[in-house]
């Protein structure tokens, strides 16, 4: 893996494949210890990253991100710290780079959550440390990986959900449903390198990026996959296997709720459009969720909800990413 994460469109997909491998070890190396067997197991990563330390930057708030970082740290055997926005003020308090160099020389990583993405790029560039793209406007790389190891997971095992046996990643069609951008920019680049279908569905003027669909359909169509962009939601989702959607009104965007909520009113994932997709078809969410807006309550908490598996992975994926990327 390179340096830094901070697109999956830098990944190959071996390499997005290899953190899934890991990310399996990980999760079972975490069911072993509450069975009581974690004594002399071979696949103990408690001590992974003893004596490392991951800081945090964030402009915006983060529940998911943060957390997992730091939980996943800690149960790698190293440490974290949060900085928030007032606390580093990045560009404003001091420059990108005079923050890098400083924290280059105290700690081994840095996770940052930001507005533009070419501050994830810049720190990238005067980091010693590799910097780990925690959500920028652009792109929202650590979800993706998340979320395409929840689908590979539920289509590859008995997973309760018999009707998808036999499914692979690479016969399932994901629809994304919602606004085009930083997690459907990342899910494109994910799908597009992992072989995986996908249709989008988003409101005219809403559309991911030009580049980012042309690159996406030009690599999916390698990998013999199909991306597939529509204005309305119900051709997005039919003969979908997955449905997803993310915000209306994304962190700062909150001075166009109300025109982004009219404009995004017939892209809402309720019971109406899931009858479209296919039978018991898999709900996911990036969470937060603006229950009544962009979902449904009777969907998001219905038995194909994936959302919350779809969260935890964020940490099993993560310990992965921070493994490959610090681990000696
Ligand atoms: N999905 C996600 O990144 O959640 P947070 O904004 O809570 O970190
Ligand atoms: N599109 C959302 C994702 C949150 C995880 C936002 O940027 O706010």
């Amino acid at each position: 893996m390179k340096k830094d994460l901070i697109s999956i469109k830098d990944l190959s997909s071996q390499e997005i494949n290899e953190v899934f491998s890991l990310t399996d070890k990980l999760k079972k190396s975490r069911d072993c210890p509450r069975r009581g067997l974690s004594l002399g197991f071979k696949n103990d990563f408690s001590k992974a990253l003893k004596g490392k330390t991951l800081a945090l930057i964030f402009q915006k708030p983060s529940n998911r991100t943060r957390v997992s970082f730091e939980v996943g740290m800690y149960q790698l055997g190293g440490n974290s710290i949060y900085l928030s926005p007032g606390e580093i003020n990045l560009g404003v308090r001091e420059s990108i780079k005079d923050a890098a160099k400083t924290l280059s020389r105290f700690i081994d990583a840095i996770v940052l959550r930001t507005f533009e993405h070419k501050d994830c790029l810049e720190m990238a560039k005067v980091s010693d440390a590799p910097v780990i793209n925690g959500l920028s406007d652009f792109s929202h790389p650590c979800q993706a990986l998340a979320d395409l190891y929840t689908i590979k997971e539920k289509f590859s095992r008995p997973s309760g959900i018999p009707q998808k046996a036999g499914k692979s990643l690479k016969n399932i069609t994901l629809a994304y449903v919602g606004d085009g951008n930083n997690v459907c920019n990342s899910l494109l680049f994910t799908c597009a390198k992992l072989g995986v279908n996908m249709n989008v569905g988003a409101p005219k003027g809403y559309e991911p990026e030009e580049t980012v669909l042309k690159y996406s359909q030009e690599l999916a169509g390698k990998n013999g996959a199909s991306i597939k962009l529509f204005n309305n939601a119900f051709d997005a989702v039919s003969g979908a296997d997955v449905i997803y959607t993310d915000v209306w009104v994304s962190m700062g965007q909150e001075e166009e709720a109300n025109i982004r909520k009219e404009i995004f009113k017939d892209f809402q994932v309720n019971l109406d459009l899931v009858k479209s997709a296919n039978k018991n078809a898999l709900i996911m969410h990036c969470l937060p969720a603006h229950r009544g807006e962009e979902i449904t309550d009777d969907v998001i908490d219905s038995k194909n909800s994936i959302v919350f598996d779809q969260a935890e992975n964020r940490l099993h994926v993560e310990k992965a990413v921070l493994i490959k990327l610090l681990g000696s």
